[in-house]
């Protein structure tokens, strides 16, 4: 495994109690994408046994075949909404959809019932063995908010036929079903509304390519650094060991008062500026070429921490330029690997 993502697994593994998941038999949907691959590989660090389903839609297998053949690792190649068997697992973490607009748009299908159909197997096989559930919900469920730093008890603003609906509705369904089986039946459920998060393993290429991760490799490869926009929209960029050890901090706890946390960065970012920084760090000849807005782009993300600060006792550590470093420096060191140009 490379040596920047052990580095970064290390750091996780050291803010979280380990006794939280020692022994425990998880499942985690989505598990061979970025966020879940991280999750993964902390789990079996912690001496965690995991069942890691993925169709690999958007996830690589990649990402995940280090952990072949090692103690307590199997992954099943299947669809989170025709997921069948019934394992015995003590929590389950949902991740699995498609979370790049322009990919989500291109399957909205697939995108709603991956946060319908597919949350409620996980739910039903949590209901099923007493488990405790993690759903990875997104910013994007408050849609296009016009509260900032937005909390969580900000109610949303959201178009149910807009362009980007398949995937903020699919997340808001799918946290009201979450409620609905702990209001029902008595689950134990966390709902992280996950901001921007970043690092290695963030795929890059194509309709998959979320900001960070594409500009590094357009700035690698030399090629146009694509804005939207003139570039004045903003997001809070999450570097990956804090997403990742915020969600498991949420996971730990005995019992948690609240249902649903922020977990993201406070810095908001311009994406200009964000262009001018990779194109800096990357030492880049690249030009930055402005296109024009997607349909139903926000111009705003800027999550309120405050209350995953008081009930986790955590914050958001890594500065951006910090951990845009860091992605670089893996980014860098994959080039000859990577795809492009596009
Ligand atoms: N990364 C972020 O910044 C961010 C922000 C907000 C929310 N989220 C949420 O976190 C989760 C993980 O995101 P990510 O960034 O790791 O994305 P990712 O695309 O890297 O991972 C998603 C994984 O789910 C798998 N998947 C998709 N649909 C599936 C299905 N029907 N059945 C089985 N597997 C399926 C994909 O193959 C992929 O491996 C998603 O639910 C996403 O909406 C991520």
């Amino acid at each position: 495994m490379d040596q920047i993502i052990r580095e970064d697994l290390d750091a996780i593994r050291g803010s979280i109690d380990p006794r939280a998941f020692q022994g425990k038999s998880v499942m985690v949907s989505g598990g061979s994408g970025f966020l879940g691959s991280w999750i993964c590989d902390t789990l079996i660090g912690l001496d965690s046994r995991i069942i890691c389903v993925d169709n690999l839609s958007t996830g690589v297998f990649e990402n995940i075949d280090h952990l072949k053949g090692v103690k307590g690792f199997e992954f099943e190649k299947a669809d989170v909404c025709t997921y069948s068997r019934s394992p015995k697992v003590d929590m389950v973490f949902h991740l699995a959809s498609r979370p790049a607009p322009e990919d989500y748009q291109k399957h909205p299908v697939e995108t709603a019932l991956a946060n319908a159909t597919g949350a409620d197997r996980m739910l039903d096989l949590a209901r099923k063995n007493d488990a405790r559930v993690f759903y990875a919900s997104s910013s994007e469920a408050y849609g296009d908010p016009e509260v900032f730093p937005t909390p969580e008890s900000y109610e949303g603003k959201v178009n149910p036929l807009g362009p980007r609906s398949s995937y903020e509705e699919g997340k808001r369904f799918g946290e009201a079903l979450c409620k609905a089986y702990h209001d029902e039946y008595g689950l134990d459920v966390r709902i992280a509304r996950l901001f921007n998060s970043y690092g290695p393993r963030l795929r890059a290429e194509g309709l998959y390519g979320r900001a960070i991760s594409r500009f590094i490799l357009q700035a690698l490869r030399g090629d146009d650094i694509t804005v939207f926009g003139d570039g004045s929209q903003t997001r809070s960029f999450c570097y990956v060991t804090d997403t990742v050890s915020g969600s498991l901090l949420f996971m730990s706890l005995d019992r948690s008062s609240d249902l649903v946390l922020n977990i993201g960065a406070k810095e908001e970012c311009k994406i200009l500026d964000l262009a001018e920084s990779i194109k800096r760090l990357a030492f880049s000849e690249s030009s930055i070429d402005f296109l024009p807005v997607p349909a139903g782009d926000h111009m705003r993300r800027l999550p309120d921490t405050g209350r995953t600060e008081k009930l986790l006792r955590w914050t958001p550590s890594t500065r951006l330029d910090v951990g845009l470093e860091r992605t670089l420096k893996w980014f860098s060191s994959k080039k000859t690997s990577l795809p492009g140009p596009f």
